[in-house]
């Protein structure tokens, strides 16, 4: 779940397994560990329970030497954050460190446990230490001990072994769980991400589900799930070293709301004409498969899952074609009918998403005609396990609470809509340029919204002492709320909830109150007279209403409702742009809160277990 570093070198490694981590602390963890083998296997393992720059302190005040070692944060599944439970975990001359969960551990538990082995803590990974440590005892070698090990686990895993009386190498297993391998000049490297890895090399290789590699510093050999030698493919990375730096921002996620116009012109780049979508650009099958399309089913968790009820209304209402959108986990162990022709579409910023993933593998055992996936990280498991892949490229998104991943699915699934609507003849010429020229006006209205910042700022003092906020909306809108009170709850811990406005009367209405801002989202379109309806609702019964308004819109402030006026702004590309002014308001209220913004408790980036 968390992340993983590690090194085989002459040099001393401690500094370089370090700054991995630290690089990766933006997925979210509890405790960080390292254990480090010298030439004579003197083995050091520091660990520590908090931020890693306490695992850093402590480090580097021991001068920890030695050139072979493994890393962690970890982000508990199984046994609470502490020093004790974090990893890496040891076995006699073994440490490991592990990302996922091993679903079949109490079992294994048992089972070492008669063998003799005595558990200090109560993590699902210690079974894969001793574990090793047995198997080694009649195997000939750590990777024979290894692929032994692994056939015995049920779960997820991405693990890296050390042993101490061999520095020379480690052993790394892939299933379930990303593994990067990062080669350097007599020296060699392994990550969870590929980012804990760019100040080192750029030279990347990805492990497949069940492989097994065996790691030294002039060699990397991979093997399959079946224990055959295998070649998988080295790449050079384009990614940004310091596309992790925060620059003048505060927060990660400030930065990455104000990179918004940008990643938005990258998305588009290439993909669109002056006026047409060029439908080869969303991918070389892409025209084949969407002239066959009848349906579509869109998969996805969280903010990801929300651009999809976005992309619901679109994919019916501009291209009219049917679309269903389901929550991954929810999808993934229900009973569900397969529609004739449908194609899967998974979004995610990550790709490695656990439940879109076994949504995915799922689906492709259902009948689906194909499975598509949006996502930010190229080489992520959804990539490359979907028929096709259409990038998003918002760059590296840090902050846990997703923000330029969501504005960038949105243009990426708007590109797919018009493509499809071409297809089908159920878009023509003038409605593809008025859809293209909405597009590329986007970016600069994007930036309009953004110099709100100060009077969303002076907002946001309302809610900070509030515990609950109601967010509305209608149409396309009603998801909009949905990823704004997702944003203020995520960041500042303030219960919010999300009501398609024309739901108000069947129940929420009796929450409202002069304790219960209610936010609302109102653009200029045809449901504008339904909504100012909706407010009045609010209003009649004392409610403090907060309205983010289109220009046009003929609202006027007093006592109870405070306008945000905004400019006029296509009603196709409008769930963009009023996400935006959404995701400063929760990222003030969290700033007055103080808040862990960036990081916020409870919460990883890259969710990659169940
Ligand atoms: C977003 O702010 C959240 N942290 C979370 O809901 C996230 O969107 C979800 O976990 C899905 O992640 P993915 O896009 O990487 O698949
Ligand atoms: N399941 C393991 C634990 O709780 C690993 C968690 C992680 O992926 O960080 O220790």
């Amino acid at each position: 779940m968390c992340g993983i570093v590690g090194a085989v070198a002459q040099r001393d490694v401690a500094e370089i397994l370090v700054e991995g981590l630290k690089r990766l602390e933006y997925r979210g963890y509890d405790s960080a560990g390292v254990a480090i083998v010298d030439s004579a296997s003197n083995l050091t393992r520091i660990r520590r329970l908090g931020k890693v720059q306490e695992l850093a302190d402590t480090v580097d005040s021991a001068h920890v030497v030695g050139g072979t070692g493994i890393a962690h944060t970890r982000w508990a599944t199984h046994g609470e954050p502490s020093e004790i439970n974090a990893h890496p975990h040891v076995s006699g001359d073994i440490s490991v460190v592990h990302n996922g969960i091993i679903e079949n551990h109490e079992q294994l538990r048992d089972t070492l446990t008669e063998r003799g082995y005595q558990f200090v803590s109560q993590t699902d990974t210690e079974v894969i230490a001793h574990l090793v440590e047995w198997e080694l005892r009649s195997a000939p070698s750590l990777l024979v001990a290894v692929q032994s090990a692994v056939k015995q686990l049920e779960g997820a895993y991405g693990t890296v072994v050390m042993d101490r009386n061999d520095p020379s190498r480690l052993v790394v297993a892939r299933s379930g769980s990303p593994i990067v391998i990062g080669f350097g000049v007599g020296e060699n490297f392994l990550a969870s991400d590929q980012l804990a890895l760019l100040n080192v090399t750029r030279r990347f290789m990805y492990l497949e589900e069940g492989d097994v590699a065996e790691v030294t510093r002039r060699d990397v050999t991979v093997f399959n799930s079946l224990g055959e030698h295998v070649e998988r493919k080295i790449t050079e990375s384009k990614l940004e070293h310091d596309a992790a730096d925060k620059g003048n921002y505060r927060h990660y996620m400030q930065k990455e709301v104000f990179e918004q116009p940008t990643a938005l012109i990258n998305t588009m780049e290439g993909r669109i004409t002056a006026d047409s979508v060029i439908t080869d650009a969303i991918g070389v099958k892409a025209a084949y498969i969407l002239a066959k399309t009848e349906h579509i089913q869109i998969v996805a968790c969280g903010t990801s899952y929300n651009a999809g009820m976005i992309a619901r209304y679109w994919f019916e209402a501009i291209a009219g074609i049917s679309c269903d959108v389901e929550i991954a986990s929810e999808f993934r162990y229900r009973k569900f009918v397969t529609r004739p022709n449908s194609l899967l579409i998974t979004l995610s910023q990550s790709g490695e998403t656990a439940d879109t993933l076994a949504a995915l593998r799922l689906a492709k055992e259902k009948g689906y005609m194909a499975a598509m996936t949006i996502c930010n990280v190229a080489g992520s498991s959804l990539v490359r396990e979907s028929d096709f892949a259409f990038m998003t490229r918002a760059g590296v998104e840090v902050g846990v609470a997703s923000t330029k991943a969501f504005t960038t699915q949105l243009i990426s699934l708007l590109m797919l809509v018009t493509a499809l609507g071409k297809e089908r003849g159920t878009i023509d010429k003038v409605r593809e340029q008025e859809i293209v020229s909405a597009m590329h006006a986007l970016p600069n209205q994007i930036e309009q919204a953004l110099s709100f910042e100060k009077e969303i700022e002076a907002l946001a003092e309302d809610f900070a002492d509030k515990h609950h906020t109601l967010f509305l909306g209608r149409g396309e809108f009603y998801p909009v709320a949905m990823e704004a009170s997702l944003k203020l709850k995520e960041i500042s811990y303030i219960h919010a909830e999300a009501y398609a406005a024309g739901e108000l009367k069947h129940g929420p209405l009796a929450l409202i109150d002069a304790d219960m801002p209610v936010v609302v989202v109102a653009p200029s379109n045809d449901l504008l007279e339904k909504l100012k309806s909706n407010i009045e609702e609010v209003r009649a019964r004392g409610g403090l209403l907060y309205v983010f308004a289109d220009e046009e819109a003929g609202f006027e402030a007093d006592d109870t409702m405070k306008i945000i006026t905004m400019p006029h702004v296509s009603d196709i590309t409008a769930p963009i742009y009023y996400t935006v002014p959404m995701q400063l308001l929760s990222y003030y209220v969290a700033l007055i809160k103080g808040t862990d913004v960036d990081q916020p408790r409870n919460l990883a980036k890259s969710v990659t277990v169940e």
